[in-house]
């Protein structure tokens, strides 16, 4: 049972208005999904009776009785005889069963199989399989792990030879760092999460890039931060993020300058340098995501340095993964700060899971030992998706704009009317799941943009752009919504 409420009017607020579109029940049912998702809306929320929703909208009570059960049967609501309906989430569904399936060659996934025409290809996850060397990794590992197991294994830092093998990862980029820097948690989120808790406190201003990795905005969301959020639109714009700093004092900034999730781009060297100055003269903390900063898809290209490399007073923290590069099922990230705050985050982190697998550390470091390898075959695969992604779209999707990124592993297109929602709506229907424009955005724009990740196949992106063809032309078919006369 629930013990929140949102009464009519309150919702009716959240919602804005949803009697602008038709049907309106369909629009009602998709508003409310999206507070859900979103979070503006916590889970287990009891909603409004229908007929207080319907008072406080100005609609009928069968639009909102046939929104709840729409809902209902989407799994966003649950209901119960005499106890009303609460906000809740679907099951988690297996996206695709072949995923478990051991592709030929290897007991490990090396890539995702193509799905014959009729299977689910799912576009909701950026994110790839294991690389090629993956299994001798985990062989050197479990060899490793004996010296490891005969004592207690809780090593709230990290084991000091993966902290060591990252600190040096640092230090061939030009930024000298020492392994008491390093804290080695369970995947970045993992890391951002605790960074909010230690330095963020409710109601503190927290600038964040517009568009950015949503479970980023969730985080701060639930830390009850204030978002202040500045586009991204040709690339950073520093002197708006300076000002907006300044202005809303801000205490965090958090960046993703290295091929940007969603966008792909990539900070330049003065814009580097300008941000962190920004961070500086703001008195902020500048919270930076390295997530994707290996998978350049030229990985002889010269790289940037990391926006460390520019700080002299420790307010630049920076979070690393080992998922997008190595493998998302490690569930393995890092921090690297100074080395009081590292000793915080450490202490922060016992009353979450203690210490991170130690296995999956192990493995994390063989991996990194061959990361030129791994980077050579990140480079080659993602950019051949890429490149069959991007023909696709031009030819089937002619009035789609993009930037093709120089790495990371999403094209971010602008899909020429502000349809996002409902064109990943119809897409789900016809066998494609995307991410929305909105999903990345701390206030709800970014309509006219969906995010499509390249690490499937070449093949299976070509079916899916298919899908989304079909998906577009039957969205721009629906009638456009059409603004109520005032009287309704
Ligand atoms: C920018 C960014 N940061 C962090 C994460 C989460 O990483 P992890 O799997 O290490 O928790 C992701 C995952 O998509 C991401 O895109």
């Amino acid at each position: 049972m629930s013990t929140r409420y949102v009464s009519g009017p309150h919702l009716a607020r959240l919602l804005g208005d949803v009697s602008a579109e038709r049907p309106v029940y369909a629009a009602l049912a998709r508003s409310v999904r999206g507070l859900v998702l979103d979070g503006r809306l916590a889970l287990r929320t009891r909603l409004p009776a229908e007929r207080d929703l319907a008072a406080a909208l100005g609609v009928s009570r069968t639009t909102v009785t046939t929104a709840y059960d729409r809902l209902r049967e989407e799994g966003y609501i649950e209901s119960r005889q005499g106890a009303g309906s609460w906000t809740a989430l679907p099951p988690v569904r297996m996206s695709s069963a072949e995923r478990r399936t051991a592709p030929p060659g290897g007991r490990f996934g090396k890539a995702y199989p193509a799905p014959d025409d009729a299977s689910f290809i799912d576009l909701g996850c950026a994110t790839p399989a294991a690389p090629a060397i993956f299994e001798e990794a985990v062989a050197a590992a479990v060899d490793e792990l004996p010296r490891y197991s005969s004592g207690p294994g809780y090593e709230p830092a990290g084991l000091a030879c993966l902290r060591q093998v990252i600190a040096d990862g640092y230090a061939a980029r030009g930024v000298p760092t020492r392994a008491d820097q390093i804290v080695v948690t369970t995947g970045a989120q993992h890391a951002f999460t605790l960074l909010t808790q230690l330095l963020v406190e409710a109601g503190d201003a927290v600038m964040v890039e517009r568009p950015t990795y949503p479970h980023a905005l969730g985080a701060l969301r639930r830390r009850g931060a204030r978002l202040v959020p500045v586009g991204v639109n040709e690339g950073w714009d520093i002197e708006l993020i300076a000002g907006a700093m300044r202005q809303a004092a801000v205490r965090m900034a958090y960046t993703i300058p290295d091929f940007q999730n969603p966008t792909g781009y990539l900070m330049g060297a003065d814009d580097r340098a300008a941000l962190v100055d920004a961070a500086r003269r703001a008195d902020a903390f500048l919270v930076t995501d390295e997530t994707f900063a290996e998978l350049a898809h030229d990985p002889d290209a010269p790289r940037e340095a990391p926006l460390a490399a520019y700080d002299t007073g420790g307010r630049v923290v920076t979070v690393g993964s080992a998922s997008k590069l190595l493998w998302g099922g490690l569930r393995i990230g890092w921090v690297r700060t100074t080395a009081p705050l590292a000793r915080r985050l450490v202490v922060a982190r016992e009353p979450f899971d203690m210490a991170s697998p130690v296995l999956d550390q192990l493995i994390v470091r063989e991996l990194l030992l061959r990361v030129e390898e791994v980077r050579a075959e990140r480079a080659e695969t993602l950019l051949r998706a890429r490149d069959a992604l991007a023909g696709a779209l031009r030819e089937l999707l002619p009035g789609w704009e993009f930037r093709p990124p120089a790495g990371g592993m999403s094209l971010w297109a602008r899909i020429g009317a502000p349809v996002a929602t409902a064109l990943a709506e119809t897409a789900e229907r016809l066998g494609v799941r995307v991410v929305a424009g909105p999903v990345f955005g701390a206030d709800g724009v970014l309509e006219d943009y969906v995010r499509l990740p390249y690490v499937l196949p070449p093949d299976t992106l070509r079916t899916a752009a298919e899908r989304l063809a079909l998906a577009y032309r039957e969205v721009q078919a629906a009638p456009a919504a059409r603004p109520l006369p005032a009287y309704v």
